[in-house]
């Protein structure tokens, strides 16, 4: 069978586990790397056996035997990187968010529409395991109506630093970085609901918190403290046009006692909670039931996830299937993230038609 081949652009912390997941899959070649930082982008490019490195990304796009693309640079330039890769002729797996603006996101997917080509945004939840148990369980309507949804994925001590913590090339704080995580699992759990609107609040008020000591933290390829232009929390209401909602709060940092991380659904037939692991609650014969699925992996699982979500990619491209993290759905996203901030800034409450 014919092997799809691969260009990786952006070779720090997330290309390792796109740059893994490729070389597991059978039907995938590394042929190429691009990073600005052309150490970094060799010492990948050796790790995983690709023979052609750029610091351009222009000039791996005009490679003509490269077939399709991961996009895992900053999110400044999701946008402009997938709209010239269509372009280009290749296929797009681009890291989530699908780009910084609303603007910008129906762009890439006009392009997608002019180009005819594929791309799939990295809405990696989708893929793991735990998620793919519970939509057979909603999709059979063991849940019923999810009518409401509640997410918080809150750090004590976690502002990256770096880029992640520059607006200019992140386009913002714990709203893209891990709202998009929280709210696309929720929407995609309940159905993909088009958005009505958008009530939102974001906080400036501890900065990044570079002073603390004694406490370590996961920080950026190219930790940098002395830059901090995000928000460092965030919260919002979501409204659909079925009536449900989706409650969320994020930060980067936070007076809290510990991390924590929740995501829960609520039906009229049954309720479940995908993170911290998967669990599902049920009525039976007038008993309230509490059920925990015996499964290998009740939790995240960050590595087989990532594997799925490459598996799938691959086989869309090279089989002409719809992948099921489309362009309209990464659009419908920017949608409501930017809509938590506009939200913010305006004091009021954000409506789509
Ligand atoms: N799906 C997930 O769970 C997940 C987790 C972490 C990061 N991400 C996403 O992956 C992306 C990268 O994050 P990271 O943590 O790997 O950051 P990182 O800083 O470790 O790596 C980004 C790399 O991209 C390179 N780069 C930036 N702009 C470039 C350009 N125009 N051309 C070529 N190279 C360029 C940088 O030099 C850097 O090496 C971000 O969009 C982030 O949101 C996703």
């Amino acid at each position: 069978m014919e092997r799809l081949k691969i260009g990786v652009i952006g070779t720090g912390s997330i290309s390792d586990l796109h740059l893994g997941a490729y070389q597991k899959n059978e039907h995938a070649t590394i042929l190429a790397v691009c990073d600005l930082n052309e150490q970094r982008a060799k010492e990948k490019a050796e790790k995983y056996g690709a023979s052609r490195v750029y610091t351009d990304y222009r000039a791996l796009l005009a490679d003509p035997e490269i077939d399709a693309v991961s996009i895992c640079t900053w999110n400044h330039s999701h946008a402009e990187i997938s709209i010239a890769a269509l372009n280009a002729g290749k296929h797009v797996l681009v890291e989530k968010p699908l780009s910084v603006t609303v603007e910008e996101a129906i762009r890439v997917e006009e392009a997608v529409e002019k180009t005819g080509r594929l791309l799939q945004v990295g809405f990696v939840r989708r893929y793991a395991a735990n998620t793919r148990i519970l939509k057979q369980f909603i999709d059979a309507g063991d849940l019923g109506e999810i009518y409401y949804a509640k997410a918080s994925c809150l750090r004590r001590l976690g502002n990256p630093g770096g880029w992640f913590a520059d607006k200019v090339r992140s386009g913002g704080g714990p709203v893209l970085d891990l709202g998009v995580h929280m709210i696309d699992i929720c929407w995609y759990l309940m159905g993909c609901p088009k958005v009505k609107s958008v009530t939102g609040n974001t906080y400036h008020k501890l900065g990044n918190r570079a002073n603390v000591q004694n406490l370590s933290f996961y920080r950026a390829a190219d930790y940098d403290a002395s830059k901090n232009t995000v928000e460092d929390l965030a919260n919002a209401l979501i409204r659909f046009d079925n009536g449900a909602s989706l409650m969320v709060d994020v930060s980067f940092t936070l007076h809290a006692k510990q991390d924590e991380i929740s995501v829960k659904l609520y039906g009229e037939k049954g309720g479940a909670e995908i993170e911290p692991e998967l669990f599902l609650v049920s009525e039976k014969h007038n008993t309230i039931l509490n059920m925990t699925p015996q499964v290998d992996n009740l939790k995240f699982d960050f590595v087989e996830a990532f594997e799925s979500e490459i598996d799938h990619f691959v086989d869309c491209c090279l089989n002409g299937r719809e992948p099921l993290s489309p362009v309209q759905h990464g659009v419908e996203l920017m949608k409501m993230l930017c809509g938590i901030y506009e939200s913010s800034e305006k004091g009021k409450e954000i409506c789509f038609d």
